[in-house]
């Protein structure tokens, strides 16, 4: 069942937060989508502008509505990751998502401000909720890529005015972390401290953390040795989900994790069966592995086991 994002937001807030997980293909769906039902958790499906291009954004469309129909239980909304303007005004219009991501955080502020109010405007006449953007996260977004000097840490009176000012319904903030594979070079953390601050001055307000993947060690060592070429990788550490959950995180992105699922099972299927090449068999394992892994982020964020209060909860 396709709910609002906003409805989600009002019962994990403090709580627990959501799995916010890209999609791109069939495998990953229904992976994503037997894990959750595995772990009884409510979720997220974020598609980034990537993967609206990468086959077709009908269907990827079309994918969500065919795995709605094989897992009724499931209980999810669906959400644009890192969009522009015109990608925000796409799916607002379309009617099949429940909110977009408007990302001008790459803009100086006063723009940031424009852009996101004139989204929020859109967007609210169509009852879709909408997720913004202050400060910069490191690494590679689609278009940009913010080197670790230029990225900042999100200013939590900056971020008082920007939600006032914009009527944005969430906040992805910069807190430390970066997209991709390589978001550490030496010991560097998440600064709760900018959760906090932010939570203090905007009670109530739920916060988004971008760039959260963990990065399993084990999984890059398991990629290396069949053939990859990793060296350094490193992520979030995925038990301090929780503590950012309770300061009032309540959805945490996670899509780098899921291609190093996808990375391990294909590089060491196909080195271990060099003269196979039905594309199924790896597909399966896949699907199982990838499945594995989300009910694991799940049991992580607290969201595994909420689907039968969630589903009480939407009924009020
Ligand atoms: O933040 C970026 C997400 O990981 C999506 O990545 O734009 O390559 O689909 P993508
Ligand atoms: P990762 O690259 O850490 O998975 O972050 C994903 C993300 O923030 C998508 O918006
Ligand atoms: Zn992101």
């Amino acid at each position: 069942m396709i709910v609002t994002t906003k409805e989600l937001f009002k019962h994990a807030y403090g709580k627990y937060a959501l799995g916010a997980y890209n999609i791109n293909n069939a495998e990953q769906t229904m992976g994503l989508f037997r894990g959750c039902i595995n772990s009884q958790a409510p979720f997220i499906i974020q598609i980034s502008k990537g993967a609206r291009k990468y086959t077709d954004k009908r269907m990827l469309e079309g994918m969500i509505r065919a795995a709605d129909e094989i897992f009724p239980d499931a209980v999810f909304a669906v959400h644009l990751d890192h969009g522009d303007e015109e990608a925000c005004y796409d799916c607002i219009n379309s009617g099949f998502y429940s909110s977009v991501m408007i990302d001008a955080s790459s803009k100086p502020y006063e723009e940031n401000v424009e852009i996101t109010k004139r989204v929020v405007d859109a967007a609210h006449a169509k009852g879709i909720a909408v997720e913004a953007e202050l400060g910069q996260l490191g690494g590679v977004e689609e278009d940009i890529a913010v080197s670790e000097d230029k990225a900042h840490l999100t200013d939590p009176e900056q971020a008082k005015d920007f939600i006032t000012r914009t009527g944005c319904d969430s906040l992805a903030c910069a807190i430390g972390t970066s997209h991709g594979a390589f978001k550490f070079t030496g010991t560097q953390g998440l600064h709760f401290e900018v959760i906090e601050a932010i939570a203090k001055l905007c009670p109530g307000f739920p916060l988004v953390m971008h760039g959260s993947s963990s990065v399993p060690q084990d999984e890059v060592a398991r990629i290396n040795a069949a053939g990859g070429n990793l060296a350094g990788a490193k992520g979030v550490d995925a038990t301090q989900y929780l503590g950012a959950a309770k300061r009032g995180v309540t959805k945490i992105n996670i899509d780098t994790d899921g291609r190093l699922v996808w990375t391990r099972v294909h590089r060491e299927f196909f080195l271990e069966k060099p003269e196979v090449f039905d594309f199924r068999p790896v597909g399966k394992i896949f699907m199982e592995e990838y499945a594995k892994f989300i009910a694991s982020r799940n049991d992580l964020l607290g969201s595994s086991g909420q689907l039968p209060a969630v589903k009480e909860f939407l009924k009020k």
